[in-house]
């Protein structure tokens, strides 16, 4: 797949480059920005025509609506280069349509489907130096929505702002992540936001979250709301667990992310001849295969998270070590998706796109 640019794009290059300041060989995750952003506003019913501008700050009325009542979604998305400086994206049109999905569950009015494409691609091709190439980097995109409109009446914004910003970036995990599955606190609720790449939906894991860090965990495993039977997703990432030589992972619900990587993987795995069963998994069940040796490994999957393996998990104040394997499904599935990432291999499933 290509995508062509019209010239429907206002752009306003920046004067001098910051690009000879930053260490490519030690990129952290999302620390960095590039030289140009682009952003675009909506009011009176409209959007307005998408700009690139240097990066920069953006100035709010302290009642603006995303102050008090949280209007604003997200994605995540990266931008790889391959050995011949072509530009790709990975399934971007998921991005997009999945940013209105979030839109509408928050009230919000959708972005229309030229402008995401079109405004990435002019970004991307501006800012091209600033994919690395250095191994495991990649350019995190990060495409987001808030409510810019006034007033502390507690309803829908009449306005909104769009921004495209993007971060040169190594690795989200320095190595594997120890976590815990919560037993308490809960991440959505049926009926809730779940679902949606809401901003609310990360700064309520925060708490939990540190409650883990302190406990020596990374990451919480969520539960679902009601009984913390059933493990569901770990905020930053979607769930994989392999018991046996069967590929477990929950399925999406009003309560889970529907993941990008998480459905890639899921055809990855089928493709490589991998027996994959979405269904429900209870912690009971995890805890029985460990105790009859069956519970081979458990990993994460997601756009910033590519595929990051596990190496244990609390629960109910135990430790359970998960075993070192020489071949694992997470080596064999982050390579094959991240060498159609990076344009190192065919690409039968057409889920790369070339910016030019
Ligand atoms: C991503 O994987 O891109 C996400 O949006 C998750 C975020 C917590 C980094």
């Amino acid at each position: 797949m290509s995508f062509e640019v019209s010239n429907t794009i206002l752009i306003e290059r920046i004067q001098q480059s910051k690009i000879n300041e930053v260490d490519f060989e030690n990129l952290p995750f999302g620390k960095i920005r590039t030289d140009h952003m682009l952003i675009c506003e909506y009011s009176d019913g409209k959007w307005s025509q998408p700009r690139v501008v240097p990066y920069q700050d953006i100035s709010l009325d302290p009642s603006a609506k995303i102050f008090h009542y949280g209007q604003s979604i997200f994605e995540g998305m990266k931008a790889y280069k391959d050995e011949e400086g072509r530009i790709w994206l990975f399934r971007p049109l998921e991005n997009q349509k999945r940013l209105n999905i979030s839109a509408k569950r928050l009230a919000m009015p959708e972005l229309p489907e030229g402008y995401f494409m079109e405004g990435l691609s002019t970004l991307l091709k501006l800012d091209k130096d600033w994919i690395p190439t250095t191994a495991n980097s990649s350019l995190y995109v990060r495409p987001f929505m808030f409510a810019s409109g006034t007033g502390f009446h507690a309803s829908p914004s009449d306005a909104y702002t769009f921004v495209i910003a993007c971060s040169p970036s190594g690795p989200y995990f320095g190595g594997k992540i120890k976590v815990l599955i919560e037993e308490k606190y809960a991440r959505a609720a049926n009926g809730g936001v779940g679902f949606a790449k809401a901003g609310g939906n990360y700064a309520g894991q925060f708490y939990p979250t540190n409650l883990a860090i302190e406990k020596g965990y990374q990451q919480v495993i969520w539960t679902d709301d009601i009984k913390h039977e059933f493990i569901e997703e770990a905020g930053a990432m979607n769930i994989f667990v392999r018991i046996g030589d069967k590929l477990l992972t929950a399925p999406t619900s009003d309560r889970i992310l529907d993941g990008v990587t998480r459905k890639s993987i899921i055809d990855v795995a089928q493709d490589m001849g991998i027996e994959v069963e979405v269904r429900k998994i209870s912690v009971h069940e995890l805890i029985e295969a460990h105790e009859k040796g069956q519970l081979k490994e458990m990993f994460g999957a997601g756009t910033a998270a590519v595929v990051s393996p596990i190496s244990g998990f609390g629960y109910q104040n135990k430790d359970y070590e998960l075993p070192e394997l020489d071949k694992n499904y997470a080596d064999a599935l982050k390579k094959k998706i991240t060498d159609i990432q990076y344009n190192r291999d065919e690409d039968k499933f057409g889920w790369r796109y070339e910016v030019k």
